[in-house]
């Protein structure tokens, strides 16, 4: 049994407190949760039974712990992550890693230095029909792989980023880029491969934030394909759209829904036994645009540590991940195309005084 400790217990605490609390997750249990906020942790601390603490250090040092799980605000996971690796115990981080690049190695350096795993969470990987897609993908039915496309079309009014002040700030949460759509944007480079370079353009159309709330962007990969990234939050009045399309010269493969829940295209030019029960098959609908991927990836987490298996995203792979969004900020700051690898200089992710 492997004991998780919460640090941070606000929105997205509340899914990996019933998970772990409720017993959800096979071989996994709460121990423990913190928030430096009155009143946060106490609340959580109570409906699961469990203790809870203001300081993270006091919780790693009270209490047994095999996993801390950061919660905390985008831009403090570096902080955070690396201030909890002194205590030499497994790391899980939701996304996005971090802010900077300088920041994610930092991390990765700690956590490596300390002998201890780093997850960072992308539960979006884990959807049932993501997964039969990268087996489709893996299994070489795309053949030469032609376009891949990303699209959030999300509902984020002002008062969604009014809730918190770090919200919709380049210090602390970024814009659409970074958050919202940080998981397609993984799911695309994940499919698509290595990209070569980014031309991005982007807006702040409905909300008064530092940051974008929309935002196009064309990519060419390794392997010659293109890709396009549409993301906003300024879909109104509700989300209507989290989506992945895969189109090679073997097939094309659409998942949609308003999570990337949903399979609406499985057509192969060389049709397998099964492909006829895809659609019906593989599609779920998840309460809410989480999705049910958390379930599954804490399942991969508790897999990964007790049989030292391989992770499907480690430090090194969310790192990758922030180099493209970095990417892509360095576009929409210089209207240039930018190549990868690259230095961010214009880049405002991350830094104060925008
Ligand atoms: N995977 C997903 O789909 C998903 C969904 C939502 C949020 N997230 C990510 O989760 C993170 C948190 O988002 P949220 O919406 O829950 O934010 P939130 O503001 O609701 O919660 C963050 C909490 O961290 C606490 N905190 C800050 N510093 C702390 C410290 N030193 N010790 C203990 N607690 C501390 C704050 O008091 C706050 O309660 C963000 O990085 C966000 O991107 C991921």
């Amino acid at each position: 049994m492997l004991n998780f400790a919460l640090v941070g217990c606000g929105r997205i605490a509340k899914r990996h407190s019933e998970l772990l609390g409720n017993n959800q997750i096979a071989k996994a249990r709460l121990a423990a949760v913190c928030d430096a906020a009155p009143g946060k942790a106490e609340a959580i601390g109570r409906q699961f039974d469990v203790p809870y603490y203001s300081d993270m250090h006091d919780m790693m040092r009270r209490e047994k712990v095999d996993v801390a799980v950061v919660l905390t605000e985008s831009g403090m996971h570096a902080e955070h992550v690396i201030a909890l690796s002194k205590h030499r115990k497994h790391l899980m981080v939701e996304k996005p890693m971090a802010l900077t690049l300088s920041d994610a190695d930092r991390m990765i350096a700690a956590c490596d230095t300390a002998g201890i795993k780093l997850f960072v969470v992308k539960q979006n990987r884990f959807n049932v029909p993501v997964v039969k897609l990268r087996q489709a993908l893996e299994a070489g039915r795309f053949g030469k792989l032609v376009m891949g496309t990303v699209r959030v079309r999300w509902c984020r009014t002002q008062a969604y980023y009014d809730q918190d002040s770090w919200r919709g700030t380049w210090a602390l949460d970024g814009g659409v880029l970074t958050n919202q759509a940080s998981h397609h944007i993984d799911m695309l480079e994940w499919m698509m491969g290595d990209v070569e370079s980014v031309f991005a353009i982007s807006r702040t159309a409905l909300v008064n934030v530092e940051t974008e709330d929309t935002a196009v962007v064309a990519l060419r990969f390794v392997n010659g394909a293109l890709g396009v990234i549409e993301a906003t939050t300024a879909a109104r009045p509700k989300d209507l759209e989290g989506s992945i399309s895969v189109l090679g010269e073997g097939g094309t493969v659409v998942i949609g829904g308003f999570a990337v829940n949903e399979m609406l295209t499985w057509s192969f030019a060389r049709p397998e036994a099964g492909d006829d029960e895809v659609l019906s098959k593989y599609s779920v609908n998840p309460p809410n645009v989480y999705g049910f991927g958390h379930q599954a990836y804490y399942e991969h987490v508790v897999s990964a540590i007790m049989n030292n298996g391989q992770q499907l995203v480690d430090g090194l792979a969310g790192r990758k991940s922030l180099e493209l969004i970095s990417a892509i900020y360095e576009s929409i700051e210089t209207g240039k195309e930018v190549s990868l690898r690259f230095r961010p200089s214009r880049c405002r992710l991350g830094h104060r005084h925008g």
